[in-house]
């Protein structure tokens, strides 16, 4: 049977497979994806390779570069998070003021933007101010690609576990990679021979095997999820006392809740005296001292739980419903917001009964509520962190008698600003304001309160509560919130003088741009 042959009969048979689903209240029943036989390269990255043989997913997954429709939180236009106080596409209504206060010292705090569709993932990637641009090497392990392109399949092949440790900058030229047409793509999911879902990444499959689950043995609508967790969730890079330097791991061992997340941090760091490892951190923060832990996006830790991942509904049912194009069942490939479609056909696939306004209504109520519990718990979680400087100053300053137990009582504080500001950014980092599992988001939220209150609360305990006047009041006007900050700000003293937080940063030596985009300027000039 020659490819097209196959190939119409599989789809026909889809057909029908999707044909017995469409308009039932549950969930996709069938057993696997639509097999076909293609004559694409088994190791194709390009998503060019994909667009004759099928060009209705292709042209759908096109849509991704649609970057101008906002939601009521979210949406597609890369504003600034924490800027709440200019129009897009610079900054938006609900933007969180507190976040560059609260990455202190992390390359996060010089840009972080809202996401937008997997076709721009590169050149996002390369125009962020958190790679430094300022010298030829970006300062940031090459680990960062894992998530951007299905190129990583061909540079572990070359390179096994040394890939990693590499600088983030080797990968980043014209030549090593084509941010178009190799960004996020068609082989990052699909065999380019048979087009079954598949798994690129290397975290993922290390979870698998860690965790006794067998990719080949999984169900077709666990496939429909797992896909997306390849990259849509919370991951850290090996420490060289543990493992291949900078590999991504999932923190999954003990469970996707950020206590069991937090739990995790605590052991695997780098060794200490007695052999064994200690906390793990990503950076120390710049005002409190305290070594800290960023969350990334727990897109599938927290929807694995919620209303919908408990009833079995999967990431592509609501990111990629099916549609009919040119007669033709097919899935969605444009994987943005749900939201974005006014008539919310995804989830009136299933909720048939629901108006889409009622649908929408109900989303934004959840999201609200979250919201508002969110930029509480940020709130708390800086004054954390001013309360312990103040201590740490207090006691090395010999300001007065402390408490007794005073180095007890800062270690405890200093765990609490930790785990609160885990707590929170498991919530913040995660891209449905709360949606993919209300009830896990706001339970998140008071309990980051409540860790980052008991911090503020041991530090003036330790200092006999000589901070405590300091800390009276708004912490709007004590710690007010950074609105601008970059690598090329950090190079000016007068910037640096204007909010009591960045006088703790170092002034960066005054340089130029080596690289804008994928050019390096050097080899130009
Ligand atoms: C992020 C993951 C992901 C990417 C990237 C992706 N797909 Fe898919 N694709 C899926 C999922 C999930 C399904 C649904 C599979 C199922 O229901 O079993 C699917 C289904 C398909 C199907 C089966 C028919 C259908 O429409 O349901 C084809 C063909 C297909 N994709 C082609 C492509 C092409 C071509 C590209 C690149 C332009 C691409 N896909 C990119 C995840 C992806
Ligand atoms: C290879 C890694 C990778 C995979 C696999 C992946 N994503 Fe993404 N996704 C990203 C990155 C990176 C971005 C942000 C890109 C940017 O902002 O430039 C993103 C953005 C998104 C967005 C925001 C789009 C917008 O318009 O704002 C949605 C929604 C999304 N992904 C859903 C999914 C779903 C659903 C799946 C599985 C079917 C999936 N992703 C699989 C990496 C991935
Ligand atoms: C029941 C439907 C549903 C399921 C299942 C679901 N999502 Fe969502 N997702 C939503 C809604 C609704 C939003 C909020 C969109 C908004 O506010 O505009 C959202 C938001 C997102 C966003 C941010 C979109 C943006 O505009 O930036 C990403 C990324 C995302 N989801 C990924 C996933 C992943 C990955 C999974 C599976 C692990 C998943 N979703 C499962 C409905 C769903
Ligand atoms: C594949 C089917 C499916 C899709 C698609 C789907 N839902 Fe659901 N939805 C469910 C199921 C199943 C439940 C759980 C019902 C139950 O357990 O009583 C649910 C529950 C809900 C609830 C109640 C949740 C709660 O906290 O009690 C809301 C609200 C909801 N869905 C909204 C949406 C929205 C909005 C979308 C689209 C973004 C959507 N759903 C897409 C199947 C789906």
């Amino acid at each position: 049977m020659n490819s097209t042959l196959l190939h119409s009969a599989l789809a026909a048979l889809a057909l029908l497979g999707v044909a017995t689903v469409s308009g039932c209240n549950d969930v996709n029943t069938e057993l696997r994806t639509p097999v076909y036989s293609t004559s694409i390269k088994e190791d194709s990255t390009r998503i060019s390779d994909f667009a004759k043989e099928f060009p209705l997913q292709y042209n759908s997954y096109m849509k991704n570069s649609e970057s101008s429709v906002m939601t009521e939180y979210k949406g597609s236009v890369p504003f600034h998070k924490n800027d709440n106080v200019n129009p897009l596409p610079k900054g938006w209504k609900h933007a969180q003021p507190y976040l560059k206060n609260l990455w202190l010292g992390y390359p996060f705090m010089y840009e972080y933007n809202e996401a937008r569709g997997h076709t721009l993932a590169i050149q996002d990637f390369v125009n962020i101010d958190r790679i430094n641009r300022y010298g030829e090497k970006g300062t940031l392990p090459a680990t960062c690609w894992n998530c951007k392109t299905p190129k990583m399949m061909t540079w572990i092949e070359q390179y096994g576990d040394d890939f990693w440790s590499k600088d983030v900058n080797a990968f980043r030229g014209r030549e090593a990679i084509d941010a178009k047409d190799e960004t996020i793509g068609c082989a990052n999911c699909h065999d380019p021979k048979t087009m079954e879902l598949r798994l690129y990444s290397e975290p993922l499959k290390d979870w698998l095997k860690r965790s006794g689950k067998d990719w080949n043995t999984m169900s077709r609508n666990e496939k429909r999820s797992y896909v997306c967790a390849q990259c849509h969730v919370e991951y850290y890079f090996t420490h060289k006392d543990n493992g291949p330097a900078s590999r991504p791991v999932f923190p999954w061992d003990n469970g996707f809740d950020p206590e069991d997340i937090y739990q995790y941090y605590k052991g695997h760091g780098p060794k200490g005296a007695d052999g064994k490892p200690g906390p793990f951190s990503d950076w120390v923060h710049a005002a409190s001292k305290v070594p800290m832990i960023k969350m990334q996006h727990p897109e599938f830790e927290t929807f694995q739980d919620g209303p919908h991942g408990a009833a079995g509904v999967s990431c592509a049912d609501c990111h990629m419903p099916y549609q009919r194009v040119d007669g033709k069942k097919v899935s969605s490939h444009w994987m943005t917001s749900p939201l974005k479609d006014p008539e919310l056909r995804a989830c009136r696939q299933c909720h048939a009964d629901k108006t889409a306004d009622y649908l929408r209504e109900r989303v934004l109520y959840t999201q609200k509520k979250c919201f508002d519990q969110l930029l509480k718990a940020q709130e708390v979680s800086v004054k954390a962190h001013e309360a312990i400087r103040l201590a740490n100053a207090d006691i090395e300053t010999n300001a007065g008698e402390l408490h007794p137990q005073h180095q007890a009582l800062m270690a405890e504080a200093r765990e609490m600003v930790r785990k609160g500001q885990i707590f929170w950014d498991y919530v913040s980092a995660e891209n449905s304001v709360g949606f993919h599992n209300p009830t896990k988001a706001l339970d998140t939220l008071m309990t980051s309160a409540e860790c980052s209150q008991k911090a503020i609360d041991l530090a003036q305990q330790a200092t006999n509560y000589r901070i405590s006047a300091a800390l009276a009041g708004d912490i709007k006007t004590i710690v007010p919130p950074i609105l601008e900050f970059s690598r090329k700000l950090q190079q000016d003293p007068s910037v640096l003088e204007s909010n009591p937080w960045l006088k703790l940063l170092p002034t960066l030596p005054k340089a130029d741009k080596v690289w804008e985009g994928q050019d390096n300027l050097t080899a130009a000039r």
